[in-house]
């Protein structure tokens, strides 16, 4: 999977994203991160990516061309390869599992943060595919929300995972919330390890895993719970 990131904060996507699980996977091969500067596609001496906005009322907009002009770049980069654009965006489709499955399954994605009170519409329109969204808040800009969603694609990639770790058995895949998980030692402040899970019997195990799941997802997550009753054939 390549990644193009167009962005004003070129380190912050960098430092963060080339750390970890996700770096691990840099620099097996399996993800490729560039970022473009939008700041080197300034068109004035002053090297402004900004302006007013038309119609008047607070904050500034970033411009067509800084946008248009690192996104040709990223396409010159990707060398001929079609890419969807994902723009990040408060008014974008909430994020999900599901659509980081979809997004696992492409060659390569541009990533455009936005900053300010966001983008002239008309770039928007002529270049992006798809407007993400991930969550029902406002971040100063895209860029945390990009490393969200490379993070959550990254770790779907073949071999991104070690052997330990698996993109299956999950809160989500299942429509269930993890059940509770115990280390050494067996009991730590008076707190004892659940007795089954020291018992041997993988059975009783994994019904008891299966119980806590279900009784945590009722309680945390009740709308999740209701879509797992369904997706089961109950109500
Ligand atoms: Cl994608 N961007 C910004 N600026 N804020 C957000 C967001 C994205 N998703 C939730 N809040």
């Amino acid at each position: 999977m390549d990644f193009e990131v167009l962005t004003l904060f070129p380190e912050q996507i960098e430092n963060t994203f080339l750390q970890g699980i996700t770096g691990r996977a840099a620099s097996k091969g399996i993800v490729n991160l560039k970022t473009v500067n939008i700041r080197d596609f300034c068109v004035n001496s002053y090297g402004s990516v900004d302006d007013y906005t038309y119609g008047g009322g607070a904050g500034m907009l970033m411009m067509c061309d800084p946008v248009y002009n690192a996104y040709l770049k990223a396409e010159e980069d990707l060398e001929g390869r079609k890419a969807r654009v994902i723009y990040l965006t408060p008014q974008g489709e909430t994020f999900s599992q599901e659509k980081a499955r979809e997004l696992s399954k492409e060659e390569a994605l541009i990533m455009l943060c936005g900053h300010y009170e966001g983008i002239d519409e008309r770039v928007l329109e002529e270049i992006v595919t798809d407007c993400i969204s991930i969550g029902d808040y406002v971040l100063t800009g895209g860029e945390l929300a990009c490393l969200v969603v490379m993070d959550s694609i990254t770790r779907l990639l073949p071999g991104a995972l070690g052997n330990g770790e698996s993109a299956g058995d999950e809160s989500f895949s299942g429509k269930l919330l993890e059940y509770p998980q115990y280390t050494r030692p067996e009991i730590w402040h008076e707190r004892k390890v659940p007795g089954v899970l020291l018992s041997g019997d993988h059975k009783k195990v994994d019904q008891y895993r299966v119980r806590e799941a279900r009784k945590r997802t009722r309680e945390r997550r009740p709308d999740l719970y209701g879509e797992y009753l369904r997706d089961r054939g109950i109500y």
